[in-house]
């Protein structure tokens, strides 16, 4: 791996420059087995969960080739793997317990083989039991404050055969991780760590500890070592960004931000609605860099069913919001996230749902059937919805949610739109895929020279929309 993809922070705190250090001991013993070429000592990273989880990942991956290991193209060629997970519904762990469970047979027959744990799942004490005592295959788990430790873990894996089960349940920040963007064009940057609102759904607080956000200082340098690198499209990541508070908030984070040289876009992920205020909203009106989108979780449209989440809004207070973010962006793109199935859910509670779905007009909504988890106060509530009630629910809103998405959709039929050329469409080879101001993909047809456009923006005149993606030609 050349040093030259790695993002070396400007700013160290002093205990992870010492877990680094680890990491060229680790270097300095895999340097003396002599192995290199496509010998070399390689390692791969499965993610689990949201974009903080991605984010994570690239300074795993950071620090993977700060410790002298190459990228592998899959998990049988790694000699050191890492898992990381997410436990915000049983679904999500059952896919990592899964694929922790499938990863047996590359120990099995190469039995020098490294395999890591982090994320979510594991900084749940019960689930790092588990894994400590039903995976003995698994060398070290890691909770979400212990990501610079990995460097020290696989040096105690490698040098001396231990596992580590570690929850060291540190929620300071640990400025100095390299970083191994996974993509150049598109950039993952937290500005923050941590949630402090307790929704009452929600194992996020219990395992990623209390708020804490960067200094506005290293956040700057980073996103300007992006750019440099050739980032196009950054995400300013949080599990509540609109409480950032390194110096600044975040609106006056993104105006300096905007205010780097460099032809890129700028988006925030995710915004609380009690939080969303009219100096973010202005920010969005008054920043070309800015793309035209928010992301605004109402999770249900019931001011019953908000209340027993613990969101601290009401849907009045909410559409007050998008109306108000309305009048200064009118053509702002509107997504949120919906919660089908919370315990004590009525029909009406659930027609509110769609009643303001229907209000807002969302570009598209992520709905989730609730799961519960250990833990957390709605777990415990009287009034669990079947299983079979909640996929009926999950049905309609679907379909509603197609019904208004397709309209919004139209609002682009023939317009000119700037979008950022990701790559080869997935589905069909003949065409490239990027995005716009907007959630939904585009696809044309390939010119010439194509290779040279992947990262670059491009105009392009949008001549149909479909539900999912549109399709267009290149200006
Ligand atoms: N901090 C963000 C994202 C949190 S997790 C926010 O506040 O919006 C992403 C989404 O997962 C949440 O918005 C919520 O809709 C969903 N979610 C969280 N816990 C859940 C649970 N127990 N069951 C179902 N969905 C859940
Ligand atoms: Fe979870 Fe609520 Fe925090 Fe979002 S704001 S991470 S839903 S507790
Ligand atoms: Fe999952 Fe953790 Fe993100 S629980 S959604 S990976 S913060």
């Amino acid at each position: 791996m050349r040093d030259e993809y790695i993002i070396k922070p400007k700013f160290t705190d002093e205990s992870t420059a010492e877990e680094m250090s680890y990491a060229d001991r680790v270097a300095a013993d895999l340097a003396s087995s002599g192995l290199s070429g496509e010998k070399a000592p390689k390692f791969y990273i499965q993610t689990f969960g949201c974009q903080q989880n991605v984010a994570d990942s690239e300074k795993l991956a950071g620090m993977c080739c700060t410790m002298g290991y190459e990228r592998a193209e899959k998990p049988e060629d790694a000699d050191l793997i890492l898992v990381n997970t997410c436990a915000v519904r049983e679904h999500a762990e059952k896919k990592a317990l899964s694929i922790i469970g499938q990863y047996k047979h590359i120990k099995d027959s190469k039995p020098e083989t490294i395999i890591g744990v982090g994320g979510c799942m594991v900084t749940q004490k019960a689930r790092a039991d588990k894994l400590k005592n039903s995976y003995p295959y698994v060398s070290f788990t890691f909770d979400t404050g212990a990501i610079q430790s990995v460097p020290r873990l696989v040096y105690s894996a490698l040098k001396k055969g231990k596992r580590s089960f570690v929850m060291s349940e540190n929620w300071e920040i640990n400025e100095g991780m390299p970083s191994l963007p996974s993509q150049s064009h598109i950039a993952w940057l937290s500005i923050m760590y941590g949630c402090n609102n307790f929704c009452s759904y929600c194992i996020v607080p219990y395992v990623r500890g209390r708020e804490r956000s960067r200094s506005a200082e290293a956040v700057i340098e980073e996103a300007k070592q992006l750019i440099e690198r050739g980032a196009k499209d950054i995400t300013l990541l949080g599990q509540n960004v609109n409480s950032y508070d390194g110096g600044m908030d975040i609106a006056e984070l993104m105006h300096k931000i905007c205010a780097l040289d460099g032809d890129f876009r700028l988006r925030f992920m995710t915004s609380h609605p009690k939080d969303a205020s009219d100096r973010l909203f202005e920010a969005i009106a008054e920043e070309e860099k800015i793309v035209k989108h928010l992301h605004l979780p109402i999770q249900s449209g019931s001011d019953r069913i908000l209340k027993l989440m613990n969101r601290k809004y009401t849907r009045d207070a909410y559409l007050e919001k998008i109306e108000k973010l309305k009048s200064l962006v009118p053509d702002i793109s509107l997504t949120s996230d919906i919660i089908v199935g919370f315990p004590g859910e009525t029909e009406e509670d659930f027609e509110d749902t769609l009643d303001i779905m229907k209000k807002v007009r969302y570009d598209m909504v992520f709905p989730f059937i609730y799961s519960p988890r250990t833990g957390t106060p709605a777990a415990k509530m009287d009034g669990q919805i079947p299983r079979e009630i909640s996929a009926e629910r999950m049905k309609r809103l679907l379909e509603l949610e197609t019904e208004i998405s397709n309209e919004r959709n139209e609002r682009f039929l023939g317009r000119t739109m700037r979008i950022l050329i990701e790559g080869e469409s997935k589905n069909d080879s003949t065409k490239l895929t990027g995005k716009g101001d907007t959630v939904r993909p585009v696809h044309f047809p390939k010119p010439e020279n194509h290779e040279k456009l992947i990262g670059t923006f491009a105009n392009v005149r949008i001549k149909d929309v479909s539900t999912f993606s549109f399709e267009a030609e290149i200006i």
